[in-house]
């Protein structure tokens, strides 16, 4: 076979020794087969399997979609989320963009260095956390950022490390948004003016809509999102077609909401929003995708 060696990486980034079940990995491929954003879930189901993904495991997929092993690469290494090293069952990422450094990141990513007893960019002894750095993740404004196992935490401390460290291993996410009382509704605002996005004067489930400015098709109108979490809701100006990306932005001061997160599940970018009270709301931009994650501080 004849591989375009320029664009895979060199072997010291792959682990070679490595023991794959052929047929779970068939059985991921089968069943995402033809799904809109397929190659995508399927190395994120393999990544949830192994940790990482194995290059064995990439050659399989590679032979069995019919996408060739740079294409396969293309996409593990493009996005941030996928490994092709082994790494830690949770992953914290310490953003370093200047808002954040400005703001105290160093002291912040200091301080789990001291406590994991690893630099950044390695994994623990007991393959329990991965450090690492990332250069900016669009919530400057509430800098310092630290994602752990995609959930997002903002305006860090050094003395929050060790209570990250310690819900990151007890699960937080799936605590908090079981017993937060203030899931429902949400209130949010513009990430560049931090305007209110709620609007009193149009009403979805019997709440203040969430109004945003959408374009797609060259044609620019309102859309309005229920603001209760879990419901998907809306009323918008003009129809957009199914799976159709579309840019938000804010009524306010126009700016469009970007985020540097695509959807795990359709590729598509995120819209990110702030919610009131401390934390963030993402939803993805694609029409008929449900994904959303919601992450309070
Ligand atoms: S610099 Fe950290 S989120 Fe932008």
């Amino acid at each position: 076979m004849i591989r375009d060696t320029a664009a895979l990486p060199n072997e010291e980034d792959v682990c070679l020794q490595e023991s794959v079940d052929s047929k779970a990995i068939l059985r991921i491929i089968e069943s995402h087969n033809g799904e809109l954003g397929g190659l995508i879930a399927i190395l994120e189901e393999i990544q949830a399997e192994y940790g990482y993904l194995p290059e064995k495991s990439l050659r399989i997929v590679s032979d069995k979609t019919g996408c060739s092993m740079v294409d396969v690469y293309g996409v593990a290494t493009f996005y941030r989320s996928f490994s092709l090293k082994p790494r830690g069952k949770h992953l914290i990422l310490v953003c370093l963009g200047t808002a954040c450094h400005v703001r105290g990141a160093p002291r912040v990513i200091e301080e789990f260095e001291r406590q994991l007893g690893i630099k950044a960019g390695q994994t623990t002894e007991d393959k329990e956390f991965t450090l690492d750095t990332v250069n900016c993740l669009g919530a400057c404004a509430l800098g310092p950022v630290v994602v752990i196992d995609g959930h997002y935490f903002s305006k860090v401390r050094k003395s929050r490390v060790s209570q990250l460290l310690e819900g990151a291993q007890n699960g937080f996410g799936k605590l908090q948004i079981e017993k937060d009382k203030r899931i429902f509704p949400l209130h949010v605002s513009c990430p560049h003016c931090n305007r209110s996005l709620n609007d009193e004067t149009f009403t979805i489930d019997g709440q203040p809509s969430i109004r945003v400015t959408i374009s797609s098709d060259h044609k620019q109108g309102w859309l309005r999102l229920s603001c209760l979490y879990g419901s998907y809701n809306f009323a918008s100006e003009f129809d957009v077609s199914t799976e159709t990306a579309v840019s938000f932005l804010c009524p306010h001061c126009g700016v469009e909401f970007t985020s540097t997160l695509d959807c795990s599940v359709c590729a598509a970018p995120m819209v990110p929003m702030l919610v009131d009270g401390g934390g963030i709301v993402q939803i993805c931009s694609r029409r008929g995708c449900k994904n959303h994650m919601l992450d309070l501080i």
